[in-house]
């Protein structure tokens, strides 16, 4: 019997009372009922006492099983019956991705956790559950929950404010429904575009991702616990996700420790920095050893090194992988324990999980002292949570589920997150009176614009959920919507259209299922259409809805604009927004986008010659409400350093003319018909004849007054351009 509490709110006086435990005899030996004590506040009850003493205290009074069920974690549908939670002391469930309830709104998800709650608190200890998801873009398992850009697109507005707000409204929505944890941010640094999880990457660098781990503070506040509906954050996956051998999922990251440590641990320790509560460990190999079995990298280098004190959690059935047989064995559970895993997500069969490590630990290959810590580790989250004192949904948040304010600051980030990568002849912004041709697969698609993790685990195509399409935002948006047809496969199109927006790209996955070994190629019924809307010689204006950079540079002279759009989520009003000039484009590529597939892997500074370089994007010129950071003062001067027949080798110098130094600068300039065969000291993209050459991150920043050279050879002649520099 539980106190019937409707809501999250303060218990003053935990009811704890006698269980009679169904134990079966294959399982556990059932520990002696505890005497009730009616309304008796114990240390651990006390929410002034310090949290350490809390632990302290309530680590004595657990028993074995109550120890080995906290580091338990199933999901929520392998749980039969619901009164096992109490019978096996589980102390956490989860929704994986295809996990759902019926009917799908944040109402029933809401009773759901609080069902299960009130059988948590019937244990005698009264210990509350955690219950994890997957908010990965917003609360993606709820119909109607607010869907913001995947990852890729936030790491393309370099606005980690803008992140820390969604991931307050993330934690409100995620509370509405009771859930106290959110398996997320991805902290993954994805090196190579061809890896299925690219899009829930902030980026390529380290230091975006570490720039926008402030979704972390706007889950749980400022420290956890601290504020209105916290949210449980979790820093996944450890470690190297991003940068296995081709891309592959869950494959293996051959790197030196200096390279891994270089490239895919700053953004862990920003996170440790920032207090994180949970870490997800990857799936993923370094140098052939899994990181469920890595000692070092979990428990010497995580929570030695760089001091994490939350506690650490496997991936979804991640230990049964490490002896190479399917299914889990004692001796599997062992390594990931002793690795420094605290909590296995099982997911399913709990009993044998829970009879295997007490058999590990009654061998004595699991020391008491790992159970310990692991506990201790898992409860101080538990108590900083608040969940002790506000163990139920509260209700006050189940309205902004979906609610306006959301969704308005989701139009916000899809409007920042956009990324203008061509525009010939200004062809954008559109003038809202232009007769205009719409097509493509994802113009009118909520399931493609929203990607993988969206009601369900690989998402779908279709209106899998309410929110805003492209086609309803330009709509929406024109003087007269009589004006705006639409085909999806662009039939009807003739020359009388001031421009047609073709909306390609891809159709949603998740995980390994979006690997793309063999190419990153546009699909036919793309082709077919852009075929089709080209032949009319209107301008094409595509509109790329992707989880990554596509293989585009053969079709991209045929296009007049290319604006990348990510997986903007439920609002594709913030698409139309920029096509309009309502809001000038300010996003900058978050990953360098490849000539070819045949590139990848290939990054910021590694010397290759990307279509489009990290850092790219163009903006309108002219006013918008909002125009880029005005451009830092420095000066390019050319030099042709030597010539021959048909070719050149020329030298350009920049020089900081302003008064602060430069963190980048750019220089484009006419190509003049010749064609730049080699480049250094920088890294080039061209396009519409012009050629631009940003700094590379080796370059660092350029003091006032000093100056950097870079070279390049070319085919053709070399003219005498007069290149442009834009510092930043
Ligand atoms: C998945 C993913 C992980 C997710 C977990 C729970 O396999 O790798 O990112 O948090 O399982 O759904």
């Amino acid at each position: 019997m539980s106190l019937p509490l409707a809501r999250r709110r303060p218990v003053t006086a935990l009811a704890v009372c006698a269980a009679t435990l169904a134990l079966t005899a294959s399982a556990v030996a059932a520990p002696e009922p505890v005497a009730a004590s009616p309304a008796a506040v114990l240390p651990y009850q006390d929410p002034s006492a310090p949290v350490p003493d809390r632990v302290s205290d309530l680590l004595a009074r657990m028993t074995l099983d109550d120890k080995l069920g906290q580091m338990t974690q199933i999901e929520k549908d392998a749980l039969v019956p619901q009164s096992d939670l109490a019978a096996y002391r589980i102390g956490s469930v989860l929704s994986g991705g295809d996990s759902t309830v019926s009917p799908n709104n944040a109402q029933t998800w809401a009773d759901t956790y609080d069902a299960l709650q009130r059988t948590a608190l019937t244990t005698p200890l009264g210990i509350p559950v955690i219950y994890g998801i997957d908010a990965v873009h917003g609360h993606n398992a709820v119909r109607g929950a607010t869907l913001f850009p995947h990852n890729i697109g936030l790491g393309a507005t370099r606005d980690p404010a803008l992140v820390q707000r969604i991931g307050r409204a993330v934690a409100e929505e995620v509370s509405g429904t009771g859930i106290d944890w959110d398996f997320a941010p991805c902290l993954c640094v994805a090196r190579d575009d061809r890896w299925g999880r690219t899009y829930e990457s902030y980026g390529e660098t380290p230091e975006l991702p570490s720039s926008l781990t402030t979704f972390i503070t706007g889950l749980q506040g400022e420290p956890l616990g601290e504020g209105p509906a916290p949210v449980l954050a979790t820093a996944k996956h450890y470690l190297g996700d991003g940068g296995t051998a081709g891309g592959v999922d869950q494959g293996d990251t051959r790197l030196s420790e200096a390279e891994l440590r270089a490239v895919h641990l700053p953004p862990f320790k920003e996170a440790v920095r920032r207090g994180v509560g949970a870490v997800m460990l990857s799936y993923s190999s370094w140098n052939g050893v899994r990181s469920h079995a890595n000692r070092y990298l979990v428990t010497d280098l995580l929570k030695g090194e760089l001091g994490f004190g939350g506690f650490v959690v496997s991936d979804w059935a991640a230990v049964d992988q490490l002896d190479g047989q399917s299914g889990f064995t004692g001796a599997e559970i062992t390594t990931a324990v002793n690795a420094g895993v605290d909590m296995v997500m099982v997911p399913h069969d709990y009993k044998k999980f829970l009879t295997l490590l007490r058999g590990e630990v009654a061998a004595g290959r699991i020391a008491q002292s790992r159970i310990d810590d692991a506990n201790r580790r898992i409860l101080t989250k538990k108590f900083q949570l608040g969940l002790f004192e506000r163990p139920f949904t509260d209700r006050s948040y189940t309205s902004t589920v979906g609610s306006a304010a959301h969704r308005e600051l989701a139009r916000q980030a899809v409007r920042a997150s956009q990324v203008l990568l061509k525009n010939e002849g200004g062809v954008l912004p559109l003038p809202k009176s232009a007769k205009l041709f719409v097509a493509g697969k994802s113009a009118d698609d909520i399931g493609n614009q929203s990607g993988g993790w969206t009601v369900g685990w690989q998402g779908r195509s279709g209106p899998v959920t309410d929110g805003t399409t492209v086609l309803e935002g330009i709509r929406a948006a024109v003087t007269d919507p009589s004006r705006v047809t639409y085909d999806r496969y662009g039939n009807g199109i003739d020359s009388s259209y001031r421009a047609a927006v073709a909306v390609v790209g891809e159709t949603p996955y998740a995980e390994g299922r979006g690997d793309r070994p063999g190419g990153l190629g546009l699909d036919q019924e793309d082709l077919q259409t852009l075929a089709r809307l080209r032949a009319s010689g209107v301008p094409v204006v595509v509109v790329l809805v992707s989880g990554r950079p596509l293989d585009v540079s053969g079709r991209l002279p045929d296009w007049t604009a290319l604006l990348a759009a990510w997986l903007p989520g439920t609002e594709g009003a913030g698409v139309s927004d920029v096509l309009f000039g309502d809001y000038a484009p300010t996003g900058k590529l978050p990953v360098s986008w490849p000539r070819t597939s045949s590139q990848e892997p290939v990054n910021d500074g590694d010397g290759k010659d990307p279509l489009f370089p990290y850092g790219y994007g163009l903006t309108y010129s002219g006013a918008g409400p909002t125009s880029p950071p005005a451009p830092g003062a420095c000066t390019a001067r050319f030099r042709t350093a030597s010539s021959w027949q048909g070719g050149y080798q020329a030298e350009v110098t920049v020089e900081n003319t302003g008064s602060t130094a430069l963190t980048g600068w750019s220089v484009d300039w006419d190509l003049g018909g010749s064609r730049v065969t080699s480049l250094w000291n920088g890294s080039l993209t061209t396009a519409g004849g012009r050629a631009t050459v940003r700094d590379a991150a080796f370059n660092g920043s350029l003091r006032p007054g000093d100056t950097t050279t870079f070279g390049f050879t070319a085919e053709g002649t070399a003219g005498t351009p007069a290149p442009h520099c834009a510092g930043s």
